[in-house]
């Protein structure tokens, strides 16, 4: 994620009319062969073993830390303790308590929790379809993200596979909150949670795995004065998928849907005399304007640098009505479904969430 990181600076004159340029000076890595790619990228005058060295340097202003989940609360701390602004990787912390204290400790820094896939023009357009209040009453919310990731049983384990690195969150730390971050926004925040997590191979080449590599967690959240059912999906063993995003709203009057799988298209229903789903070719209608013609389609690396866009926007106080990155105490609200999750599945219950900090 580094190198996405380093790619998506590279070509920010692709942006039109951003307030700020950022410019990668330094690069810790523990690993020399992934500290070597950096070489080639001009303007890094700091590659070192020894994140402390980075955070020493007077040049960095701000820092991405993308580092295994159990290392997240070591190196957040660390980097808000040496006065720099941060953009966390996901899930902001290995479990619950760890991502409290990374929140607690952001003081007046500036800090935010990396999740890209909301900068999709589609997945905007469902948000707009939400906040206009187009849909009439809501009666379904459906957020997901599905990988094949996990399926070869011949793909080696990794730290991704581990519960003391992955944390024992498994799936969920891993793509919880790319799922989570829209709906938290939107005020969707689950007052139950019935979880039904699986676990994937328990033996790999190089080791044992442990983690949940699939989680269903069915809630109810509190939408317009009603309660609406809200379904999390998070898989790395979804047969057929790659990276596929996506977010689902159903209301009386209308739904809207988008998924990656079809990054350039919103499907909308409007209540009529016909049952009618419709397709908008959305084209590349970003939230930051780009030198990218609208008739062409969005990926990957367009909406990470969407993702950057926003965050230096917000710090640099120039965000205006553009969609923010998640902010500390969402990564925290995520954690919680986490953590139920654990419990409920657990326990096979559903478990009724106490909201103590609202
Ligand atoms: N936003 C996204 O779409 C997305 C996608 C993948 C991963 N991630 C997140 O990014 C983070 C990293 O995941 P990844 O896939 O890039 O993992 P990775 O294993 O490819 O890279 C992690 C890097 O951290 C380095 N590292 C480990 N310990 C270190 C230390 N003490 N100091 C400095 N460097 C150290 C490793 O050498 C490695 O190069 C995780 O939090 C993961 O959840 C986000």
């Amino acid at each position: 994620m580094g190198r996405e990181a380093a790619s998506s600076f590279a070509r920010w004159f692709a942006l039109e009319g951003m307030p700020v340029q950022p410019r990668l000076v330094a690069v810790a890595d523990l690993n020399e062969d992934a500290l070597a790619w950096f070489r080639g990228v001009p303007g890094v005058d700091l590659l070192t073993t020894d994140y402390k060295e980075l955070l020493a340097s007077p040049d960095v202003e701000v820092v991405y830390a993308a580092v295994p989940h159990n290392l997240h609360l070591e190196i957040y701390e660390a980097v808000l303790e040496s006065g720099k602004d941060l953009l966390g990787e996901k899930p902001f912390g290995i479990d619950l308590s760890a991502a409290e204290r990374i929140a607690a400790g952001a003081g007046s820094r500036f800090v935010r929790c990396a999740s890209e896939f909301p900068y999709f023009p589609g997945a905007q357009a469902v948000i707009e379809e939400v906040r206009d209040g187009r849909l009439g009453r809501i009666l379904e919310i459906v957020a997901g993200f599905h990988h094949s990731s996990d399926l070869d049983p011949e793909k080696a384990a990794n730290w991704k596979r581990r519960s003391a690195t992955c944390g024992e969150i498994g799936v969920m730390g891993d793509l919880g909150m790319h799922v989570l971050h829209v709906p938290l926004r939107l005020g969707w925040r689950p007052r139950s949670v019935y979880a039904q997590l699986q676990k994937g191979y328990p033996e790999r080449p190089g080791g044992r795995c442990d983690t949940w590599d699939n989680a269903t967690v069915h809630t109810w959240v509190e939408g317009g004065g009603q309660e609406i059912p809200m379904r999390l999906e998070m898989k790395r063993m979804a047969p057929g998928e790659t990276n596929t995003w996506f977010l689902e709203v159903l209301g009386t009057d209308g739904g809207a849907r988008f998924s990656t799988r079809e990054p350039k298209t919103l499907w909308r229903f409007r209540r009529g005399a016909r049952q009618e789903w419709s397709r908008t070719d959305l084209g590349f209608g970003t939230p930051f304007k780009t030198i990218t013609g609208g008739i062409f389609e969005p990926g990957f690396p367009d909406i990470l640098q969407q993702m950057w866009a926003a965050f230096l926007a917000e710090r640099a106080g120039s965000l205006g009505e553009r969609f923010g990155c998640a902010r500390p105490a969402e990564a925290v609200a995520a954690h919680r479904v986490f953590a139920a999750a654990l419990e409920s599945h657990r326990e096979e219950k559903t478990i009724v969430m106490e909201h103590a900090d609202e």
